[in-house]
Parts: C-alpha cells; sequence; structure tokens
C-alpha cells in the first residue's frame, strides 16, 4: 500500500544512558503479534499508554477490528464450511483497517496495532495448510500484500504454546484457536515469519508484564 514505510526504526531509535530507556519515534506504526495467551493485548496496552505519556499521540487498534467487519469474522470463525471463508474475512477487515491506519500515520500519529497481517501468515498458514500444503504461506503473503500498510516495528511476544494454554484456561470459553497442538504449529510459523522479516523484534513474554513491557520497550532502540 505505501512502499515509502518502514523506515522510521531503521533511521534509528536511540537507547538512552544504557538503561532499558530508549526514544521510540514519533509517526510510527507498531504491530504485536503472538500466539493466544502470550499477553499480546496487555502488552500493546501498556506500550500504547507508555508512547502517549511521552507525549505522542498515539491510535490504539486491534484485529479482528470493532466494526462490522470485524463482526463478520468472528460470525466467519463460528460459521463458516470454508476456511478460507475466514480467511477473506480476516483480509477484508484489514483492507478497510490498513486505510484507516493509513489515515492515522499521515496524520503523524503513532499506531499501535494488536494483531495484523503476521496473525493471518500465522494462523491461516496452518488452517489452510490441509488445502494448499506448504504454498499457503507465500499465497497469503501475495493476497495480503495489496492491502497492507508495512509495519515499523512487528512485536513478536513469545511463550510456550502449554504456558500459554495454562493461562487462557482461567478464561470462561476456550476459542477454537486455542488447543496446544495448533498453538504449536502457528508458534513455529510465527518463528520463521521473525526470522524472514526485519520489522520483526522477538521478545520473550513468559516474564511478569512490566517486565516485558521493559523489553519491549527497550528492544526499540537495538534495531
Ligand atoms: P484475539 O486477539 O484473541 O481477539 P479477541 O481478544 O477479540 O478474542 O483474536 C481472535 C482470534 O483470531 C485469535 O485466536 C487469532 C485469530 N486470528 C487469525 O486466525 N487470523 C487473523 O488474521 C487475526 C487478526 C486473528
Amino acid at each position: 500500500m505505501d512502499e515509502s514505510r518502514g523506515t522510521i526504526a531503521a533511521q534509528g531509535a536511540m537507547t538512552v544512558s544504557g538503561t532499558m530507556t530508549a526514544s521510540v519515534p514519533a509517526g510510527g506504526f507498531y504491530v504485536f503479534e503472538g500466539i493466544d495467551g502470550s499477553g499480546k493485548s496487555t502488552i500493546a496496552r501498556a506500550f500504547a499508554d507508555r508512547l502517549a505519556s511521552t507525549g505522542q499521540r498515539v491510535e490504539r487498534t486491534a484485529e479482528p477490528t470493532a466494526t462490522w467487519l470485524g463482526e463478520q469474522v468472528r460470525r466467519g470463525n463460528r460459521e463458516a464450511r470454508s476456511d478460507f471463508t475466514e480467511t477473506f474475512l480476516y483480509i477484508a477487515d484489514r483492507a478497510e483497517h490498513s486505510a484507516l491506519i493509513a489515515e492515522w500515520l499521515k496524520d503523524g500519529r503513532s499506531v499501535v496495532c494488536d494483531r495484523y497481517v503476521g496473525s493471518t501468515l500465522a494462523y491461516q498458514s496452518v488452517t489452510l495448510r490441509h488445502h494448499l500444503g506448504y504454498r499457503a504461506l507465500e499465497w497469503l503473503k501475495m493476497v495480503n500484500e495489496p492491502v497492507l500498510v508495512r509495519p515499523d516495528v512487528t512485536v513478536l511476544l513469545r511463550i510456550d504454546p502449554e504456558v500459554a494454554i495454562g493461562r487462557l484456561s482461567g478464561r470462561a470459553e476456550r476459542e477454537k484457536f486455542e488447543q496446544v497442538e495448533f498453538l504449536r504449529k502457528v508458534a513455529a510459523m510465527y518463528d520463521r515469519l521473525a526470522t524472514e522479516d526485519p520489522s520483526y523484534v522477538v521478545v520473550d513474554a513468559s516474564a511478569p508484564p512490566e517486565e516485558v513491557l521493559e523489553r519491549v520497550w527497550g528492544s526499540m532502540g537495538k534495531r
């Protein structure tokens, strides 16, 4: 969507005085990814708050979105017969969302997004493997490409799927993607994405949230 993006982080956030404090550039697009139970939503919220406390204008957002398209995604998760239906719904939701994100960024705001294209590449490459084999990832990259804003930083919160499932077991209802064998495959796919995509930073998410946030914040200066 916008080929010129992806340069802000590369221009260099700086680590200040050898502490875990980093300066995070304004107007950046920061995405948080990870398996269910990785604590991603908590950390994304805390990161956005911290960014705002430095005086930046920040939009915090998430996928599936809280729009009519996000509603259809959730409905598709429950009702769709074909794995392709939910895939296309995630991508339709993203197409609208990306247009909004592009507007926010153009206006100079920073955007903190809880799940984005990495979720489709990681989760749907597993669900579509039955149909497309190992071509699934390449196919998903191709279909997503025209509807993307390139993230400046994608934080992958890495956690053992068993630990993640343990965290989720406190929740009333376990969603269909929250099964350990499935999450293992998704986690492996995320690891692969992190090695292939230079926007990724990988942070160990097994520590308490305050510590994970410090690690995320600190990692911004080391890219
Ligand atoms: P989640 O972040 O858990 O949303 P909520 O907090 O509203 O439940 O996301 C819901 C599920 O959707 C999660 O299991 C991951 C899955 N998902 C995909 O499979 N592909 C995608 O592209 C996205 C955005 C989410």
